[in-house]
């Protein structure tokens, strides 16, 4: 692979989609091809398996039913879009990937982070994020934020929140090099500066 793939992960309402989003602009501006991308979704199979998911009336689901689904549309995104972008040498910057399934799904649903880990490497047929940004919020903090009509996930609040974000900090942990935590409570700017610098840093040693 010779692309550059950067993932944003954190808790709901940390800031992920308005950091994503910046930086893809600032790369498109830079003269780079980027795709932004996001999980669950991004091909017409995930956006109707990310209406299932985020459907906060099918409260009946299981947790192995949420994990499978979450693999089913990771699947379609890695072969349909992220694969080739890279293959190309283009920069794909997505809004959650793999890790998510693994906070989620591994830690705060209880499935366990190795059997997720696992499964995420079949979904991706290997692929591994060049870099990976925790933007770290407090749940308080960003539950606050975000919608009056919260989806099925946003639903479980405070409590299952922490229980994510207690799981991205191990993930921070254990894949040290990968992983960089942003403080999510700064200001978009201020984020948006630590995140560009990292990224450029990152493409002069890969590059
Ligand atoms: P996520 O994708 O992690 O759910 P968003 O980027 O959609 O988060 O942001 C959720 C809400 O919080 C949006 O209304 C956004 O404008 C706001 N927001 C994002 N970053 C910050 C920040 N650093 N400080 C305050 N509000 C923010
Ligand atoms: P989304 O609106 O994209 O995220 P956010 O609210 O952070 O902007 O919603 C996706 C939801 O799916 C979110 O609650 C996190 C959850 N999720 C998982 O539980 N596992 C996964 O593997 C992925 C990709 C997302």
């Amino acid at each position: 692979m010779k692309g550059f793939l950067i993932t944003f992960e954190g808790i709901d309402g940390s800031g992920k989609t308005t950091q994503a989003e910046l930086l893809y602009k600032y790369l498109i501006n830079q003269g780079y091809i980027v795709q932004l991308l996001r999980e669950p979704g991004g091909t017409l199979i995930g956006e109707r398996i990310r209406s299932i998911l985020l459907d906060s009336s099918l409260t009946e689901m299981k947790p192995y039913t949420e994990l499978f689904l979450y693999l089913a549309a990771r699947v379609q995104i890695c072969f349909q879009h992220i694969s080739p972008a890279l293959d190309r040498g283009e920069i794909v910057v997505m809004d959650r990937f793999f890790d998510s399934s693994t906070a989620y799904q591994g830690f705060a649903r209880g499935l366990g982070s190795e059997t997720v880990e696992y499964l995420n490497s079949i979904a991706t047929g290997g692929i591994i994020p060049d870099v990976t940004f925790f933007i770290d919020c407090d749940p308080e903090i960003a539950l606050a934020r975000i919608s009056a009509y919260p989806d099925r996930l946003e639903s479980e609040g405070i409590t299952f929140m922490s229980r994510v974000r207690d799981g991205f900090l191990k993930l921070c942990a254990l894949h040290s090099t990968r992983f960089i935590r942003i403080n999510g409570e700064l200001s978009i700017p201020d984020m948006q500066a630590l995140i560009v610098n990292e990224v450029l840093e990152r493409f002069s040693i890969k590059l």
